[in-house]
């Protein structure tokens, strides 16, 4: 049997380029070998309280995007969550042998009541309750998490072993975090330090247009020039080089690296190459993204060929779950 891999991917903001490269892009080569569930947590995007029309609007964001980056309906299980009425009745089972207290205990619970006291729901404080119920729900065995998620999925674990000893039974396998191995990739961001990501407004989007992305990446700061080759690199210009690996020919990357070496590189002209270099890879995908994102029919099909596959599967586990907890009909 192939293993199952499931990832779940929050409905809230545009794609980078360093999600594309950090995640999506092994996501699309795992299709072919593994047994692949990609989901819209839109029930999750809940707890913030979006207005209905962005609530509807990020999910159909999301969707465009991972299908226009590659994600495929025909290999892979694409769904949305809210389609697969089974999580919700797993999530309140689930709810029975998960303890307040370590909820409260949850990093990012705590970082929500420091940040927002004013929105304390309790969905919130049960986030990793439903989390570890759409793992569990299809007896994940791998899910691709960033750090920020190891906690939550330790969680999963201890709910999942909690389950199978409460009622003796080897039911859920414990699913474990993965990270693509060697195949991970940090994209960094464009503005000389830390990470690429959505909040940091370092990033550059699959949707930016032609002019955006040149505009973005010659704003991107370097330094003053090599003052000596032989000195390490500063962080700026190292950043612009591990992009560029990322994106061009190994060819471009000697080129410029030893134009650096010897001390006549012009970070402008590295930049334009860059630039070029990412909107080959992005501009089709945004191309992809326009269309599909104007084609509601094929939208609709897919999420509702998306339901259908998760729900077969979600099904059968909450049948067995219920079969061992004593739900019976006379
Ligand atoms: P963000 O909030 O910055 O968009 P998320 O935390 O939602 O990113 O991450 C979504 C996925 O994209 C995760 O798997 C994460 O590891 C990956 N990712 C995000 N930013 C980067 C980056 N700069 N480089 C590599 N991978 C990234
Ligand atoms: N909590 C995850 C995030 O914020 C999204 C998510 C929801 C998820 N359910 C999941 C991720 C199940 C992996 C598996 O990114």
């Amino acid at each position: 049997m192939k293993e199952i891999v499931l990832s779940g991917i929050r409905s809230t903001g545009n794609l980078h380029i360093g999600n594309y490269f950090g995640a999506l892009r092994n996501f699309i080569r795992m299709q072919d070998t593994s047994n692949c569930f990609f989901f819209i947590a839109d029930l999750h995007s809940l707890t913030t309280h979006p207005d209905p029309e962005n609530f509807h609007k990020n999910v159909k964001t999301v969707l465009a995007e991972y299908l226009a980056s590659g994600l495929d309906p025909e290999k892979s299980v694409i769904f949305v969550q809210s389609t697969v009425p089974e999580v919700s009745e797993l999530y309140t089972l689930m709810n029975m042998w998960s303890y307040v207290g370590e909820l409260e205990r949850t990093s990012s619970f705590k970082e929500k009541v420091r940040k927002h006291p004013n929105n304390v729901n309790a969905g919130l404080l049960t986030y990793p309750v439903l989390m570890a119920t759409d793992i569990l729900i299809h007896k994940a065995h791998k899910v691709p998490v960033g750090k920020d998620q190891e906690q939550h999925l330790e969680m999963s674990r201890v709910f999942a072993r909690r389950f199978n000893n409460m009622y003796n039974v080897e039911f859920f396998p414990e699913p474990a975090a993965y990270n693509f191995g060697t195949d991970l990739v940090k994209v960094p961001g464009l503005d000389g330090s830390g990470k690429m990501g959505k909040s940091e407004g370092n990033g550059i989007y699959l949707t930016d247009d032609e002019k955006t992305v040149h505009r973005k990446v010659m704003r991107a700061v370097t330094d003053s020039g090599p003052v000596n080759p032989d000195a390490p690199m500063s962080e700026p210009v190292q950043n612009l080089f591990t992009i560029l690996q990322i994106v061009s020919d190994g060819e471009v990357v000697r080129f410029y690296e030893e134009k650096y070496k010897s001390g006549g590189i012009r970070y402008g002209d590295m930049k334009k190459q860059l630039a070029e270099d990412i909107c080959k890879i992005t501009l089709p995908i945004r191309e992809r993204i326009l269309e599909i994102q104007g084609n509601d029919k094929y939208l609709d099909e897919v999420v509702k060929y998306g339901a259908e596959k998760a729900r077969a599967s979600a099904s059968k586990t909450l049948a067995g779950v219920k079969e061992i907890m004593g739900f019976k009909w006379f």
